[in-house]
């Protein structure tokens, strides 16, 4: 079986690059499940229906989150529904809306997908992630899981990769998000769990993070407080990784598949 996690989807033009390219993708490396982290997927961060629609319209089963997950009112909304696939990071305290691990049935078997924020720069309140995981972990493990994967949103690359060898051999797949940077360093690791640090984001390639630069350079240089804003056209890199899932639940191939396409 073969899951394609695509990296932090940045405003209108992330999602247009998308529609673009995921079909065609799906279909010539017979891609049989496909999440995409979606925290940035609306304009102006955060996420709601209209950009949920077109996404599954193009192909995407499953969403993941972060520390934007409830930017906007309505994406709250949505993660107390049961439908669609649409998790947020389960490390938050309290009565947080949502969920933030959930188990997609899919025509192969289930799969349980998993979200945390790393602790440093994200809050000291929130739950130990490491222990969070190992608790989520538990809970299923009277279920027959086909793969678990887990998003692990996060600044720090040495949290990144101390993560990877924690749940090696325990789940199928760890993949970094939120630096919107993709690292080189797709490998399965040696336990058999397919590991990233960041596969980075799918916005446009001359911006700042998918911002326009020009803004983040004035307000870098001139502490002048500019309102974000977000390229409508040029060339957007698609960023992902495949991943091949073999017997119990192991990885057996990690591929990082990075595409530019332009949007007019
Ligand atoms: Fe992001
Ligand atoms: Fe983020």
């Amino acid at each position: 079986m073969k899951i394609l996690y695509i990296g932090d989807i940045v405003a209108k033009i992330g999602r247009r690059a998308v529609s673009q390219v995921l079909p065609k993708l799906k279909e010539e490396r017979q891609i049989d499940f496909v999440i995409a982290q979606a925290e940035n997927m609306s304009t102006g961060n955060g996420i709601t229906k209209k950009a949920i629609n077109e996404m599954q319209d193009a192909g995407v089963d499953f969403f993941t989150g972060g520390n934007h997950s409830f930017k906007k009112p309505e994406g709250v909304e949505l993660m107390n529904q049961p439908e669609p696939n649409i998790i947020r990071p389960a490390n938050y305290p309290g009565n947080t809306p949502g969920r933030g691990w959930q188990i997609a049935k899919t025509p192969f078997g289930n799969i349980l997908v998993i979200n945390v924020l790393g602790q440093t720069f994200n809050g000291p309140l929130l739950d130990h992630p490491l222990k969070t995981i190992d608790s989520i972990i538990e809970q299923n493990k009277n279920e027959k899981l086909l793969a678990t994967i887990v998003d692990f949103h996060g600044d720090l690359s040495s949290e990144k990769v101390a993560i990877g060898f924690y749940l090696d051999g325990r789940v199928t797949a760890v993949v970094g998000s939120h630096t919107h940077v993709s690292t080189a360093d797709a490998r399965v690791l040696p336990s058999g769990t397919a590991h990233i640090s960041d596969v980075g984001m799918t916005g446009p390639i001359d911006s700042v993070l998918g911002v326009k630069k020009e803004i983040i350079l004035d307000r870098w240089l001139n502490q002048l407080p500019n309102k974000f804003d977000w390229p409508k056209t040029g060339v957007v890199q698609f960023s992902s990784i495949l991943v091949d899932v073999g017997s119990n639940a192991k990885a057996t191939q990690i591929e990082q598949i990075l595409i530019k396409t332009e949007i007019s």
